[in-house]
């Protein structure tokens, strides 16, 4: 789809900072990363284990509030929001697959699907159920749609996490290791569905962020950078 010369990068970071302290200490985790990332981009992020990557798409995310540096999303500074501000972008706007899955158990996984559709508060019921029905048939579960999330394996969770981060159409998806527990064919299936994600119409654009060790997918992607040191470099190399 051909987006309009003016609209802004999904994702423009400029000198972000973040660190976490342990009682005295203070450990200094994002050093001054810079990232753009343009509408019908593809991203992914590799580094080590403790690199920073999840802590990063916290911040992109707007879940994580107390960091340096300048954060846009959609051209919007993620500094000085208000609280319904950012929660209004999560729900409509964002989509994330986190890498604990963080699903909730006492819902059925239909249910778990449906989240951000009730939270968008845009559609009917049946249209909500329509839609999370048709998101796990896309992740090959719509036989485990009204069971719980309980019996589930960790590779059945993250497909059940993929169709909600997918469901309501978000315009930056954000996926921490999606495909870490899955075999290379039904990786190479949940890839197909981020990769969607970023090609459906719509103004202004979409994009993907993706935090992988997944080969496979580091190759699909239009970009691969490795967050090192605190700072993404360019031309990262899955580990
Ligand atoms: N809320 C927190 N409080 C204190 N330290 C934190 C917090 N969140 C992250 N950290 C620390 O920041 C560093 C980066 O953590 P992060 O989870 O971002 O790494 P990661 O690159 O995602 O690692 P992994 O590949 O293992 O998931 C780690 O040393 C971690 O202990
Ligand atoms: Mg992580």
């Amino acid at each position: 789809m051909s987006v309009p010369a003016e609209s802004p990068p999904i994702v423009q970071i400029r000198g972000l900072e973040r660190g976490f302290s342990d009682g005295a200490t203070k450990r200094a985790v994002l050093q001054g990363v810079e990232l753009e990332v343009q509408p019908g981009e593809l991203v992914a992020i590799v580094g080590a284990s403790g690199s920073g990557k999840t802590s990063l798409l916290n911040v992109v995310g707007a879940l994580d509030r107390d960091f340096a540096g300048e954060v846009r999303i959609f051209g919007e500074s993620l500094s000085g929001l208000s609280d319904d501000r950012r929660s209004d972008l999560r729900s409509r706007l964002l989509g994330f697959v986190f890498q604990s899955y963080h699903l909730l158990e006492h819902l059925s996984v239909l249910e778990n699907v449906s989240v951000p559709l009730w939270i968008a508060g845009e559609a009917s019921h049946a249209q909500v159920l329509q839609a999370s029905m048709t998101a796990l048939r896309s992740v090959g579960l719509e036989d485990r749609a009204q069971g719980p999330i309980g019996v589930l394996s960790g590779g059945e969770r993250q497909r059940v996490a993929v169709a909600r981060a997918t469901v309501h159409g978000p315009r930056l998806l954000l996926a921490d290791e999606p495909t870490g527990n899955l075999d290379a064919d039904t990786g190479a299936k949940v890839f197909e569905l981020l990769d969607q994600a970023r090609h459906a119409p719509v103004a202004g654009g979409r994009a993907v962020l993706i935090v992988t060790h997944d080969r496979n997918i580091a190759k699909r992607a239009d970009r691969v950078l490795e967050l090192s040191g605190g700072k993404l470099h360019a031309g990262g190399e899955v580990s």
